[in-house]
């Protein structure tokens, strides 16, 4: 295939089968969006919001796009700017990955780290600080309607067309700014009102589950934390407020259930999903399969359940998900190595 430019790549990711993991019976699909250009699905965003930005004209040639991110929406965005030639500054709560950090820098753009005690309403401020005293272009990825939107013309178009003629029972999801939730969730009740609409969050982190209201600015961003959050180790998911985008889906009703997944439990099932069926997802993936799991647990026969899987496990390996991978040899594979005649390790 022959693309104009990489951003023509964004989406159309693969919607592939459990073959070893599904319970019997039970037709068990995960939507791979580790295979957008920068391994996320918020390459989706990146380009969405741009896109809607130059149109609107919000965003003038050259000018400086700054976002508060927890490190994909950075690296999309760092992706999409460095093909359009716009400069990006990213702030970053410094308690996630150091990779996603790096990753940006590589891709062009000047990162600022924001106290890990001030969490992610930190680095929304700090953003805004920047936007407002410097006359750069806030893409607002928690706000931004063209976030859902984009979803809404991408994702939920996709998934409706994956299982044309069959049935979808159920979606699962986890939400960081909701886009995701959101934009296919719209598309989801209008053209497969039967599909459930599954939301998964950390028990630790629980602000659906708990009922309680988020309180927010005029323009819709967070005024505090919300009371029912406390740190978890699922980056990328439920940040420390209900995002306005995720508001949204809340208000119009359209989530059948919450299925509160912990931590280690969607660590194991991703370092699964890598073992079992060579598929290669980080920990919100694995906790999103973790929450279609519990779904299949008690689901009849013939059911049918899609999982989304937000990005790859690739960008985690300084985080709690690789811990107990050894980089040295354990016994086995010294034994192995041994089989060699005359073989030996340099030190
Ligand atoms: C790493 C990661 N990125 C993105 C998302 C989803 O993002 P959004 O809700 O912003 O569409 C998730 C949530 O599942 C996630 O875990």
């Amino acid at each position: 295939m022959k693309y104009d430019s990489i951003l023509g790549t964004v989406g159309d990711t693969p919607v592939i089968r459990i073959n070893r993991l599904a319970p019997e019976g039970v037709n068990l699909f995960v939507k791979c969006e580790y295979f957008n250009p920068l391994s996320s699905v918020k390459d989706r965003l990146a380009l969405g919001v741009i896109e809607a930005a130059e149109k609107s004209g919000d965003l003038k040639p050259g000018q400086t796009v700054v976002e508060a991110t927890s490190g994909n929406t950075g690296i999309g965005l760092a992706m999409v700017c460095a093909a359009k030639g716009y400069p990006l500054v990213v702030t970053m709560a410094e308690s996630f990955s150091v990779e996603r950090r790096k990753l940006m820098r590589f891709l062009g753009a000047k990162v600022i780290l924001t106290p890990a005690a001030q969490k992610g309403t930190g680095m929304v401020e700090k953003a805004k600080e920047l936007a407002d005293k410097n006359g750069w272009f806030l893409t607002r990825q928690f706000e931004n309607e063209a976030n859902p939107d984009m979803h809404e013309r991408t994702t939920g178009r996709e998934i409706v067309d994956a299982f044309k003629g069959e049935k979808l029972d159920y979606w699962v999801t986890g939400f960081g700014t909701g886009g995701t939730l959101t934009g296919v969730s719209r598309v989801l009740k209008k053209e497969s009102p039967d599909t459930k609409i599954v939301v998964c969050e950390p028990p630790d982190a629980a602000m659906l589950a708990s009922g309680a209201p988020q309180e927010r600015n005029a323009d819709g961003s967070p005024k505090t934390s919300h009371p029912a959050w406390t740190p978890h180790p699922i980056q990328g998911w439920s940040p420390d407020f209900i995002p306005r985008i995720t508001s949204e889906a809340v208000e119009a009703g359209v989530i059948d259930q919450i299925v509160k997944t912990p931590p280690a439990e969607g660590m194991k099932w991703s370092q699964a999903l890598a073992q079992r069926e060579g598929i290669f997802t980080g920990i919100s993936g694995g906790s999103t399969f973790c929450g279609a799991m519990e779904v299949a647990k008690s689901a009849p026969k013939g059911t049918t359940i899609l999982a989304m899987l937000p990005d790859t496990g690739e960008r985690y390996l300084s985080t709690p998900l690789f811990a107990d991978v050894a980089a040295d040899m354990d016994a086995e594979e010294v034994e192995i190595s041994r089989s060699t005649p005359g073989y030996q390790l340099s030190d």
